[in-house]
């Protein structure tokens, strides 16, 4: 997490620092800081909380006249949110300052042999050791100094690092966290992430894991840990600086749940042709291998966890294929029992997870075809997956995932219907049945979010309730758990959320006169089941909101709010039906007065186990 920026160029630098981190500020955003570096001399400055208090910081401050400097905004790992915890860090010099996102995992054996040789830190952060090796290896030369330090460092990390005696040097230097070069005319950025520079270019060169670089403002030389250069090419991306705007809506997550429509038609575009079938390109897996397929296993945190749980339904379905599915951090830690025709899915908007690269890694280890689904080009996870399905969501700023899990469910639904195509699992009418309705879901989405004031109605009477209770069965049960997700990460509203059948299990001991229960009672072959359900839940008092499909008036009866949905068959409906709930979390949030693109303790991008 964290996200860092650099620049060295002809302009004024200390604008351009504060707008790249409002742009990454979704990284984290327990402090954040600038170093700038002007006759030799750096000054810092720092303030706890999100970027607006070093906005008024900044304000009060000078930091004007240099044109070579670093930025960084934190999500905590080692060390409170504090001032003196906040990047960037100095050397006991004062000539030396970094920005580092990631983890030192021998910080304090580092940080205990510093100090034993006379290093005085002033942070209780792993990150300032990185300061001082550089200061204890620097002898006039920044970039042997930083090559050195990087030798005795275990963890991952991105960094870049200053010296008052080199005016327009940026050395950079990357493991596993990622790190991006924004290239420009007689100035250059070195970022976490394309957005921090986006408005000033877009032309990007990608910095690989054991990479270095060095930057100038009219150079930029990448190496290797040998020193030797690298050749890299400029590569132009066509997102544009309003993609990383609101747009005219007052959140990013409200944004973001409104591009929906197109996340899914973009994510769906080229891969379901005219002529029929399904083409999944960048898989890069020979169809021949796919066939052999007898195991998928899905491995994903959070959010993008929810999207592999819709895709056991769809792949034991449509593809007839076993599926195993477990929580990245988990799966890491077990011995999980994979072979050359077991398929593992990655599934991660960021490409970035820790947990999540991990998980992928050991499975190829063991053997295993391993395929990334994610949202950003050049991620970590497309490196290190033999094949890549891309979402094509756009830019998500909210820290809240929603346009990037629908377009996960899609994806996954596609490559359950490539591998029914493959393996002739569904016959080719159902195939194009299902193909048909696919494309249809944008519109019926779009349609949706026209009459969103239903969903707000409800948000309305039971904001203030302290607890929420949702139940699902079969497909709607990945809905219920991503809605509950949602709820509790922007409001901050206790939630379980739980398979219906299993509420008498114990969860129905919550339950109480008024309590609210939200149940996904979409059409279905357990809808039945689910209306069972919705008896027990109303025996006890607790209110009913269910999720429905339009045309179902009898659950009126049952339940005290209804929000509906078009009609879709089921295994395409959890692209829908997820779409209420984000908007009952989203105003329920604000009506709760909470910061939903910025919940507090989260970060958009977990890049620590
Ligand atoms: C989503 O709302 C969450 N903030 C979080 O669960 C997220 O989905 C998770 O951290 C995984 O991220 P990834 O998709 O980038 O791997």
């Amino acid at each position: 997490m964290c996200g860092i920026i650099a620049y060295t160029g002809r302009r004024q630098c200390k604008d351009l620092l504060y707008q790249g981190l409002r742009k990454l500020e979704y990284r984290g955003y327990d402090s954040a800081g600038l170093a700038v570096l002007a006759d030799g001399r750096i000054e810092v400055v720092r303030a706890v909380g999100n970027l607006d208090s070093l906005e008024k910081e900044l304000a009060g401050n000078g930091c004007t006249g240099a044109s070579i400097g670093l930025g960084h905004t934190r999500w905590a790992t080692h060390g409170r949110p504090s001032t003196k915890n906040a990047h960037p860090h100095l050397d006991c010099t004062g000539k030396i300052s970094i920005v580092l996102n990631g983890i030192i995992e021998n910080y304090q054996e580092l940080r205990d042999q510093l100090a034993s040789e006379g290093h005085k830190f002033a942070s209780e952060t792993d990150a300032e050791v990185v300061s001082h090796l550089v200061e204890k290896h620097y002898d006039d030369d920044l970039v042997d100094a930083v090559r050195r330090s990087i030798d005795v460092i275990s963890g991952h990390f991105a960094f870049c690092v200053i010296h008052g005696d080199h005016p327009e040097l940026i050395v950079g230097a990357r493991k596993e966290c990622p790190l991006l070069i924004g290239v420009g005319e007689g100035e250059n950025f070195i970022a976490s992430a394309i957005p921090a520079f986006l408005s000033e270019t877009r032309d990007v060169m990608v910095i690989e894991d054991g990479e270095m670089v060095v930057v100038t403002p009219e150079s930029i030389k990448i190496i290797d840990l040998d020193l030797q250069p690298v050749e890299r090419e400029v590569t132009r991306v066509s997102w544009n600086a309003e993609a990383a705007e609101k747009g005219g809506f007052e959140t990013f997550m409200r944004k973001e749940i409104f591009e929906q429509p197109d996340a899914l038609a973009d994510t769906m575009a080229g891969r379901l042709p005219e002529s029929g079938g399904i083409v999944l390109e960048e898989l890069a897996i020979p169809n021949e291998e796919l066939a052999q397929i007898d195991k998928v296993y899905i491995v994903a945190c959070g959010t993008s966890y929810h999207a592999g749980l819709v895709g056991r339904y769809v792949l034991e379905n449509w593809s007839r294929v076993a599926v195993e599915l477990d929580v990245a951090s988990e799966f890491r830690y077990r011995d999980p029992v994979l072979s050359p025709t077991t398929l593992v899915v990655g599934i991660s908007q960021s490409g970035e997870t820790a947990d999540t690269l991990a998980a992928m890694r050991q499975a190829r280890s063991q053997g295993a075809k391993v395929i990334a689904i994610t949202n950003i080009m050049g991620s970590q996870a497309t490196r290190d997956a033999d094949g890549i399905l891309y979402t094509r969501a756009g830019l998500e700023i909210g820290v809240a995932a929603t346009k990037t899990h629908v377009a996960q469910i899609a994806a996954i639904q596609l490559l359950a219907l490539y591998l029914a195509q493959i393996k002739k699992t569904l016959g080719s009418e159902e195939l194009e049945a299902i193909i048909a309705e696919l494309k249809t879901i944008p519109d019926l989405m779009r349609e949706y979010l026209k009459n969103e004031s239903a969903t707000h109605e409800i948000a309305k009477r039971y904001y203030q309730q302290p607890f929420f209770l949702y139940l699902g069965r079969g497909v709607g049960l990945p809905v219920c758990l991503e809605g509950a997700l949602k709820l509790k990460e922007i409001s901050y509203i206790p939630t379980e959320a739980y398979a219906a059948g299993e509420m008498k299990h114990g969860p129905i001991a919550l339950l109480d006169k008024g309590s609210p229960v939200v149940v996904v009672a979409t059409d279905g072959h357990v809808y039945d089941k689910v209306v069972s359900n919705i008896e027990e839940v109303r025996a006890r008092d607790a209110s009913v909101i269910a999720v429905a499909t339009e045309g179902n008036e009898r659950i009126n009866s049952l339940s005290e709010d209804v929000m509906y949905i078009p009609e879709t068959s089921e295994m395409l409906s959890p692209l829908l039906s997820v779409v209420p709930l984000q908007l009952l979390a989203y105003h329920i949030a604000q009506l709760k007065g909470c910061n939903v693109d910025q919940p507090r303790n989260l970060a958009k991008t977990v890049t620590v186990e």
